[in-house]
């Protein structure tokens, strides 16, 4: 099966597994994937590093609007197992922005007009080549809202929460459980609720609530997607 030359926005709640979902469907059909919330991630990590933002989340907006020229995020290939892997200023930061401290940073840096700007420059940059699946919260709605595929993911708070915590202790981070419920109920909350391009499901977007369906059930429904509109 084929999939044209297009792009598919991908947007839901946080640890939906969205990320894993993109890159399965983009390998299996040959398109780019793009992490748009590592993006976020990385312009938080730089905003940690240089105290931009402190212990109760408040932030030198002033600051960080004269810092956008000096944040260089790009993803690479790595030439090992052709993951794509972000940068900022020529460090790998992958790692680094995966970890509790910007996730729990991520969504006050996330609701800022000035960052999101900065980073919808950087999408419609990748946009441009088409053929890509992109995943974030805000992709269907405003980034590319004409966008020939949408899919909005969902799932139950706590099924995501055991989902990311088990993630986290296989990759050795000292993790909580409810620490992480936590994180992720509050998350929920400020991506719903924030002024600028709050998550919401785009009237157009397809609903996936996998709370209940493994990742190769989740990709059996997309694939009987793809053989409805394109085959
Ligand atoms: O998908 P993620 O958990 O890596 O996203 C990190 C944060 O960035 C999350 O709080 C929501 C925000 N985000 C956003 O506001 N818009 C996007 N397109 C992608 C992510």
């Amino acid at each position: 099966m084929k999939i044209p030359k297009i792009i598919i926005a991908i947007d839901g709640h946080s640890s939906t597994g969205k990320s894993s979902f993109a890159k399965i469907i983009a390998a299996k059909y040959g398109l780019i994937y793009v992490d748009t919330g590592a993006l976020y991630r990385g312009v938080t990590l730089y905003a940690i590093r240089k105290k931009l933002i402190d212990s109760c989340n408040k932030i030198d907006t002033e600051a960080l609007d004269k810092a956008y020229d000096f944040i260089n995020l790009e993803f690479r290939t790595n030439a090992c197992d052709g993951r794509s892997e972000l940068y900022l200023n020529g460090e790998l930061i992958e790692r680094e922005v995966r970890g509790l401290e910007v996730s729990g940073k991520v969504s006050f840096i996330a609701a800022l007009p000035h960052v999101r700007e900065f980073v919808d420059k950087i999408l419609r940059m990748y946009g441009e080549r088409k053929g890509v699946v992109m995943d974030g919260r805000d992709i269907g709605t405003v980034v590319f809202p004409n966008a020939e595929l949408k899919i909005f993911m969902t799932a139950d708070a706590g099924v995501r929460a055991a989902r990311r915590y088990k993630e986290l202790i296989e990759k050795g981070e000292n993790a909580n459980y409810e620490d992480v419920l936590q994180n992720i109920v509050q998350r929920d909350f400020l991506d719903e609720n924030r002024e600028a391009a709050p998550l919401r499901r785009a009237e157009d977007a397809i609903i996936l609530d996998n709370s209940k369906m493994s990742i190769d059930e989740q990709i059996v429904w997309f694939d009987k997607i793809v053989s409805q509109r394109w085959n």
